[in-house]
């Protein structure tokens, strides 16, 4: 760690100079009297203290960092913005791969949402209210605390709403209850023009349909209501696991793994994930329900040769825990580090055959992937996901079977071309249908048309309702939807 702290320091004494008047700077500090503050490049420990990048990889140096406390100060900053010609991105956790929630190139205004941390619980309806920079992990406990209430959402700790609930938010209760943003019934967003609505299906419903899939192309959401539905109580965490790392075992338990999550009767009570990691290989994931009906699955017979451990838990709460403490084996721990990831998916009709499987481990087994720290992370989704038509809200991809995220971390320097190599290779392996599909929220800023990747046949929509509310671009970051001309 002593090392990437030298690494920040270097780059951050790096001079950086945005505009040649300072009107901006006079417009945030009154923007954020009264409670919040700024941040400018010249301010002691910028780079490590306010601007706090998660991937160590992606340089980008903000032209201020601001500190609101309230939607109005937000709707202040997002005007002087606005009328300096600055863009903006809000970050609410800050674990957009691409930097995205600090602009994700020099220059932008950040409006970090830390303080917009608000929760209750409506008890008649069951609806939360949600600050967008409530970390996953309070949100678990917060609404647990409320009535033993539970959403679907990912599994690592530290991300945040405004982040996830804007762009997809897929997890083990999504094949039950959809994706975070199918939970989400209004919100309230701070416009391009500084203008504050409340979007819902029945008001502003453009913005809200734009909100949930590509949020930040289109305002900061200040707060969320969403649905939630009650907490699963006994449930199981199982796991296959093989240690050996051969092409052909690994072939072969993947071919055994597909089979199975491709059954469309399979019950959405089932979350799966298959993990591939230098020198060994993992099916997890969790059973929300009791061990006898697990074990009435029977799903060790479709494993032969794996090791296989299940654990009952009675607790949500602990449940979550575990979830968290996976991933953070898995994937260094949401440490900021130097990495590079990507995405590609399968729906039921483009599955991998037989021969591109042996082809794809062959490949994993001989390939110089350039590190160590690699890891391909493939999700099993559908079930309730599936049922929501693809143009109900901005996220397209509602057919996916599997997502497949491949990553890769250099913990002693930059990302190099050998391991991007290496991920791409694999996305070509893997032999997915055109056009390619990737998920929004792994954003790849190498991707060519990005834009198109992630946001597919909704694409043409996003544009026209960005050129109506937001035809300056003002809420942009390198691979945000563009105003339709
Ligand atoms: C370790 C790790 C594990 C992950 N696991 C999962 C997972 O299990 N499932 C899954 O679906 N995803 C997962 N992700 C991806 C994650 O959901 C996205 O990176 C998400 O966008 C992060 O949100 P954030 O608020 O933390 O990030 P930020 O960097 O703060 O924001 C990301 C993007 O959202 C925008 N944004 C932030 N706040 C707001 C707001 N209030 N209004 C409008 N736009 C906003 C930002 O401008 C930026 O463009 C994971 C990421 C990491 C790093
Ligand atoms: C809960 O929601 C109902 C229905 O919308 C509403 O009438 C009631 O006032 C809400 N309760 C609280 C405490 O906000
Ligand atoms: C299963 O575990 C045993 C004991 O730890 C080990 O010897 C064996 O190699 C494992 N099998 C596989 C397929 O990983
Ligand atoms: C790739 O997919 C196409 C269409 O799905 C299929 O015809 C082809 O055989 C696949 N290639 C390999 C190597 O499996
Ligand atoms: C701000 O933009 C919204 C969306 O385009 C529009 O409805 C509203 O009238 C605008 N407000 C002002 C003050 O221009």
């Amino acid at each position: 760690m002593a090392y990437l702290r030298g690494l920040l320091v270097a780059l951050a004494a790096a001079p950086v100079v945005f505009g040649q008047n300072a009107a901006y700077k006079t417009c945030l500090r009154s923007a954020v009297a009264g409670g919040g503050s700024v941040a400018f490049p010249d301010a002691l420990l910028y780079q490590e203290v306010d601007v706090n990048r998660y991937n160590l990889n992606i340089p980008v140096t903000p032209a201020a960092v601001t500190f609101p406390t309230s939607t109005d100060q937000v709707a202040a900053i997002v005007k002087c913005a606005a009328d300096n010609g600055y863009p903006v991105q809000a970050k609410s956790g800050g674990h957009s791969y691409g930097n995205y929630g600090l602009g994700g190139t020099d220059g932008a205004i950040v409006v970090d949402m830390k303080n917009f941390q608000q929760f209750s619980m409506n008890y008649t309806t069951w609806h939360a209210t949600i600050g967008p920079g409530t970390l996953l992990e309070d949100i678990t406990t917060r609404l647990y605390n409320a009535g033993k209430r539970a959403m679907a959402h990912g599994t690592s700790p530290q991300i945040g709403a405004g982040g996830h609930f804007t762009i997809g938010g897929l997890g083990p209760l999504s094949r039950q209850f959809g994706m975070a943003l199918d939970h989400t019934l209004e919100v309230e967003v701070v416009l391009a023009n500084g203008t504050v609505v409340r979007a819902s299906e029945s008001d502003n419903s453009d913005v809200f349909w734009a909100i949930r899939g590509a949020g930040s192309g289109f305002g900061i959401v200040t707060e969320f209501i969403v649905r939630t539905e009650p907490a699963p109580g006994t449930a199981v965490q199982y796991e296959f696991s093989i240690s050996v790392g051969d092409a052909k075992s690994q072939a072969a338990l993947y071919k055994q793994w597909q089979a199975y999550v491709s059954n469309p009767d399979l019950t959405w009570k089932l979350a799966s994930t298959l993990w591939v990691l230098q020198d060994t290989m993992i099916i997890s994931g969790t059973y929300f329900g009791t061990k006898a009906e697990y074990d009435a699955l029977d799903m060790a017979s479709q494993f032969p040769g794996a090791n296989g451990t299940a654990i009952v838990f009675e607790d949500f709460l602990g449940l979550v825990a575990e979830w968290g403490e996976e991933i953070a084996l898995k994937l260094s721990g949401g440490i900021p580090s130097n990495f590079y990831a990507k995405s590609t998916a399968w729906t039921p009709q483009d599955l991998m055959s037989d021969a591109s499987i042996d082809q794809f481990f062959e490949y994993v087994e001989t390939a110089n992937k350039g590190t160590l720290l690699w890891l391909l992370v493939f999700d099993f989704e559908g079930g309730f996901i599936n049922e929501i038509p693809a143009d109900a809200t901005s996220y397209p991809h509602r057919d996916v079977l599997i997502w497949l995220q491949t990553y890769s971390i250099n913990l002693l320097g930059s990302v190099t071309p050998t391991m991007i190599k290496f991920l791409d290779q694999l996305n070509v392996l893997a032999n997915t249908s055109a056009p390619y599909e990737a998920y929004p929220g792994y954003v790849d800023p190498l991707l060519q048309n990005g834009p198109q990747a992630y946001w597919g046949a909704n694409l043409p929509r996003l544009e026209r309702i960005k050129a109506d509310i937001d035809p300056n671009n003002v809420f942009s970051n390198p691979q945000s939807p563009q105003p339709a001309s």
